[in-house]
């Protein structure tokens, strides 16, 4: 018997208040053309100065459960990716079982920084596979305007606040085969030869009276970004004997449209089977793709069936991909 996680719903949360680029040119020395032309990003949602991940991690995943008709009973574990908690701890997931009543079951964090939500995914679709839980929350929640340096031009406009959540559930009625519905296949790397290239300086126990915010080597992290993700799509397609054309929807990480791009020629790709949210989100780091998918779901472009490719890196360098039929 093969037992398949299928994504059954989604939700998503975006704070209300949008900074666009005209917005970071007062407060920074750059320009919207400058931005738009190196990043795609025309503007980003910032939560609310008493509004925590939490509680996008948790408008999220009440999107999804309304959205799949669950009630908080239903669910049986919850993974949250995030790099901005609340607080060290408790964890983000304990806060949402919390609020929206979930039973005793597994909850916990995941810290992959821009491709946690891949690794969340496919740690619950783990432990789906081996019984271990039926019904998971899996959500990505960030709070990136918390640890930004305001004075840095070269990382405040890159980033935005928000949160989506999935539903993975098991379906034991999987063949095993490619037509199945659930998640394909996952695949998750990090070289921690490249810690330098984007870290925080404070937070945690390492430099706590310094402030935490993002530092980033973009150029360098840009260059691993197109060649880490060019080589994980041809794992993909490798490991599932399929080909570009077998796939309909690329879901990136959105970080930056030149490195989707990229990866969309690398697969030969037509951009318009791309989902892009960059522009209007900025990089929300592990919100990034479950924000993206829920467009897509709700503006009817992924419909199911569709085969879903996604792919992230972030700090780390982590890096990772998803081949799933929604
Ligand atoms: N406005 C105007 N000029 C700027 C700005 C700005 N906001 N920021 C930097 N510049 C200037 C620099 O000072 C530099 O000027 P100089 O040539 O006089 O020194 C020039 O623009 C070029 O700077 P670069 O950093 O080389 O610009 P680049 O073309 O590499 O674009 C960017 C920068 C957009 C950050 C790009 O490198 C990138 O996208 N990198 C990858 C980001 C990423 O994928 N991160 C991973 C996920 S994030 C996570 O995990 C938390």
């Amino acid at each position: 018997m093969t037992i398949r996680s299928v994504i059954t719903a989604c939700g998503g949360y975006l704070p209300e208040k949008i900074v666009t680029n005209a917005d970071m040119e007062k407060i920074v020395d750059t320009t919207d053309e400058w931005i738009q032309q190196r990043t795609g990003i025309k503007e980003r949602h910032m939560a609310a100065a008493d509004e925590k991940t939490s509680d996008m991690a948790i408008a999220a995943a009440k999107e999804a459960l309304l959205h799949g008709s669950y009630k908080g009973e239903d669910i049986d574990g919850i993974i949250v990716a995030t790099c901005t908690p609340d607080n060290t701890f408790p964890s983000i997931a304990i806060r949402v079982q919390d609020a929206l009543d979930i039973p005793p079951g597994l909850a916990f964090d995941v810290q992959a920084v821009c491709s946690g939500f891949i690794y969340a995914l496919s740690v619950a679709n783990s432990f789906i596979q081996t019984g271990l839980a039926r019904r998971i929350l899996v959500i990505g929640a960030e709070k990136m305007t918390s640890i930004l340096n305001w004075d840095d031009r070269a990382t405040c406009v890159l980033f935005g606040d928000g949160a989506g959540a999935i539903v993975l559930e098991a379906d034991e009625a999987a063949q095993g085969s490619l037509e199945d519905r659930g998640v394909l296949s996952t695949h998750l790397y990090a070289n921690g030869h490249l810690k330098d290239l984007l870290y925080t300086t404070g937070g945690g126990t390492g430099n706590n009276d310094k402030p935490d915010h993002v530092m980033m080597e973009g150029r360098d992290v840009f260059r691993h970004a197109v060649q880490y993700m060019s080589d994980i799509v041809n794992e993909v397609l490798e490991h599932n004997h399929i080909s570009p054309d077998d796939i309909d929807w690329l879901v990136p990480h959105q970080a930056n449209i030149r490195i989707i791009e990229a990866t969309a020629k690398k697969l030969d790709m037509s951009m318009d089977q791309v989902i892009v949210t960059v522009d209007r989100h900025g990089n929300t780091s592990a919100a990034s793709i479950p924000l993206a998918l829920n467009e897509a779901v709700r503006s009817g472009q992924v419909k199911q069936g569709d085969l879903l490719l996604m792919e992230a890196l972030g700090a780390g360098l982590t890096w990772g991909a998803a081949l799933v039929r929604f």
